[in-house]
């Protein structure tokens, strides 16, 4: 297969276009390096600097290339680039987010993509009760959450107008390789690990009882193969269905390292902190998903890449 993913040089793009390719798809990634780098491309993927808003050069890409399938993972990936300088103009977000996002969809029905798979977020449910369900009612507060829940409405006239074949993926705390260049936006698995192999303490913003499902990336990475390879249309969660308190995730790192590190609480400065998530995933289970690396074989595993 033609596959084409915008945003391959980021965490979960390049962790995908590396793994299609692997599996012998002719793969393109798109990417501006906005925050992804190009050394998280693999040798025999094609790359080329292009953002999502400069529609004349998608068109002739798009046009040239013939793509089967669409992964759309390009994206100002992370709520708190909003307040903390990172990116601070709300036009970037929804030039990027929704602009950049219908582009692709444009593109792609122009010259006949069999299906677009493309990326939102669990923290569209924010306030919402647990388990998130992908039938409850979505009120989005941040740039963040506005741009990407924007999409799944796009996406969804796209469907009802053209009958174009379209999935969403609801990601949860997805944790893996390729993500050093996301820094303090990496998932707080990686940035405890980082700090408490080199002895140094994780910072946590309250006292640790808050809990995410962590999803390690081949996981998330099997939920888009399920997305290509079967009729899954509309939006999905991809998570695990469990979840673990900060402390707890502290505690399997430190039983991993054979260490000892206490954490440093800190007062939380975040407005909308989000303190439980927890995926329901009995909709995407329908089409074959089943999490199968445990949160302490995803630090393991993560430990031996080392
Ligand atoms: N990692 C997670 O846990 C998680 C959770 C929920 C949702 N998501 C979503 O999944 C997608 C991928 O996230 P990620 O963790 O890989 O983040 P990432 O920031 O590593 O990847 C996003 C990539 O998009 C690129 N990009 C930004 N603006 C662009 C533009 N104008 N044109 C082309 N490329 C552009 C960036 O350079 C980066 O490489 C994002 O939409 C993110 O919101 C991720």
């Amino acid at each position: 297969m033609r596959i084409l993913v915008t945003g391959g040089a980021g965490f979960i793009g390049s962790s995908l276009a590396n793994s299609l390719s692997e599996r012998g798809h002719e793969v393109t990634v798109i990417d501006n390096l906005f925050l992804g780098r190009k050394e998280n491309i693999a040798k025999g993927v094609s790359f080329f600097p292009l953002s999502v808003t400069d529609r004349p050069k998608l068109h002739e890409l798009f046009m040239k290339g013939g793509f089967d399938y669409v992964f759309h993972l390009a994206a100002i990936s992370s709520a708190p680039m909003y307040v903390d300088g990172k990116a601070p103009d709300p036009a970037d977000w929804t030039d990027v987010n929704v602009t950049g996002f219908t582009n692709i969809l444009n593109a792609s029905l122009a010259s006949g993509v069999k299906k677009v798979i493309y990326a939102s977020t669990s923290s569209v449910y924010s306030g919402n009760p647990l388990p998130y369900t992908e039938d409850q009612k979505i009120e989005p507060k941040t740039m963040y959450e506005v741009t990407l829940y924007v999409r799944e409405l796009i996406a969804d006239v796209f469907r009802r107008t053209h009958g174009m074949k379209l999935a969403g993926l609801r990601y949860f705390a997805v944790y893996g390789f390729n993500e050093t260049h996301k820094g303090s936006y990496a998932n707080l698995v990686s940035q405890f690990l980082w700090a408490m192999k080199k002895g140094q303490e994780p910072f946590i913003y309250g006292d640790g009882t808050q809990t995410r499902d962590f999803l390690f990336i081949n996981d998330a990475l099997e939920a888009n193969i399920l997305a290509m390879t079967t009729p899954m249309e509309g939006v999905f969660n991809v998570g695990t269905g469990t979840s673990y308190t900060l402390n707890e995730l502290v505690a399997l790192i430190n039983e991993t390292l054979g260490t000892d590190i206490q954490p440093l609480y800190k007062q939380n400065p975040l407005k909308n902190y989000v303190e439980h998530t927890l995926a329901g995933i009995s909709k995407i289970k329908k089409f074959g998903f089943t999490p199968k690396v445990s949160l302490e074989q995803g630090i393991r595993l993560l430990l031996s890449e080392a």
